[in-house]
């Protein structure tokens, strides 16, 4: 058994953890394990030993967000504002009507990119499963990736035996995960790194594949430019023909499930990398409309990195309760205001 003591959070721990885990919430949970012998102290590690966490927690498996619902349901409610009665829906259909680019010109969309992330629904999740479960997911999708026609078609590079210059060129290329993030370090997801881990990528590098980062599968469109259409378009058909070939993991209350709760839901990041050099000047007014319009805005090289020369990394911050389809529509009000904004400013 456990057992242990109350964690210890540090002075500036912000994290959502630290708010919302009680003493009591913590003694009535910590002595419970999943199927998978997921407990408590796992899924609060990262939180508690990483001050810098904004959330603090993850899952082992979809049994976690079950036995452990007294903290997870209160840290997705204030996340994602949902209650444990809400539901939600999926809805990859691109709609007929489209959506324009919302910066023609091509003067302020550097690119755009949609990530989903997908668990397979008979494993635990990253944080719980055995290499031997991890290598097989890798063995199985790749192999499903490997045999794409047309315009997905590609090649997989796994981890393991990559050059350091390869790894290097994909990551400043905005394309492969960095290793060794401490949040996913302290969670589990890195162990037996780099086994069953790699990218599968389309001969354009505007379809791409990660396996056994963060989510078993991190599927990703992206290509310059701001059409967000045509980005959304290629992700809904990839992800139909991985739908067919796998069953993921998936309940009408949450979602996709994840390992992070914040990926609950839609379990999509959609963002467009933007220079916008005049409200990068007045962060009050930028800051006012990623509210209002529910946006997150990221550095360049991705969560808890900063902006680099006015470029900015614009992303819906919802997931759960709301359809990919509703959240693309927001993202893409939200950029033109923001662009509109930019030109009013000068
Ligand atoms: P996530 O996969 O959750 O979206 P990150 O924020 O870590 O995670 O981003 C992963 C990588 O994708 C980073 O290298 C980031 O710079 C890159 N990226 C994100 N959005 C874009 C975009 N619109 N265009 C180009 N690269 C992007
Ligand atoms: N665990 C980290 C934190 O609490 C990341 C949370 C959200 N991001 C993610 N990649 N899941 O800050």
């Amino acid at each position: 058994m456990p057992n242990n003591d109350f964690p210890v959070f540090g002075s500036t721990n912000n994290s959502l953890l630290k708010k919302h885990l009680t003493k009591e919430i913590y003694y009535s949970l910590n002595d419970l394990k999943t199927s998978s012998g997921f407990t408590l102290d796992q899924a609060i590690k990262s939180g508690v030993v990483n001050d810098g966490s904004n959330v603090g927690i993850y899952a082992g498996d979809l049994e976690s967000y079950k036995i452990f619902a007294p903290i997870f349901d209160k840290i997705i409610a204030d996340y994602h504002n949902f209650s444990t009665s809400d539901s939600h829906t999926s809805d990859l259909t691109p709609p007929e009507s489209g959506w324009a680019n919302p910066d023609p010109e091509g003067k302020y969309i550097i690119s755009t990119r949609i990530r989903v992330g997908r668990n397979l629904a008979d494993m635990p999740l990253g944080t719980a499963i055995s290499k031997e479960q991890r290598d097989e997911i890798e063995s199985k999708v790749s192999a499903i990736l490997k045999g794409l026609t047309g315009e997905l078609a590609g090649d997989y590079y796994p981890l393991a035996g990559m050059s350091e210059e390869d790894s290097t060129r994909l990551i400043e290329d905005h394309f492969l995960f960095k290793a060794g993030d401490k949040y996913l370090e302290a969670a589990g997801l890195n162990r037996d790194w780099p086994s069953g881990r790699g990218i599968f990528h389309n001969h354009d590098k505007t379809f791409l594949v990660l396996i056994n980062e963060e989510d078993q599968l991190r599927i990703i469109s992206m290509q310059n430019g701001g059409d967000i259409f045509q980005v959304f378009s290629r992700l809904s058909k990839a992800v139909a023909i991985l739908s067919d070939a796998f069953s993921f993991l998936y309940n009408d209350h949450l979602g996709f499930i994840t390992s992070c709760p914040t990926n609950l839901g839609t379990a999509m990041r959609a963002s467009v990398h933007i220079k916008l050099p005049n409200l990068a000047k007045n962060m009050e007014i930028f800051e006012k409309i990623t509210d209002e319009y529910f946006l997150q805005i990221r550095g360049i090289h991705g969560e808890h990195s900063e902006s680099e020369e006015g470029i900015f990394d614009i992303s819906n911050k919802r997931r759960l309760g709301i359809s990919e389809v509703d959240l693309l529509q927001g993202l893409y009000d939200g950029v033109l205001a923001l662009i509109n904004m930019d030109k009013e400013a000068v």
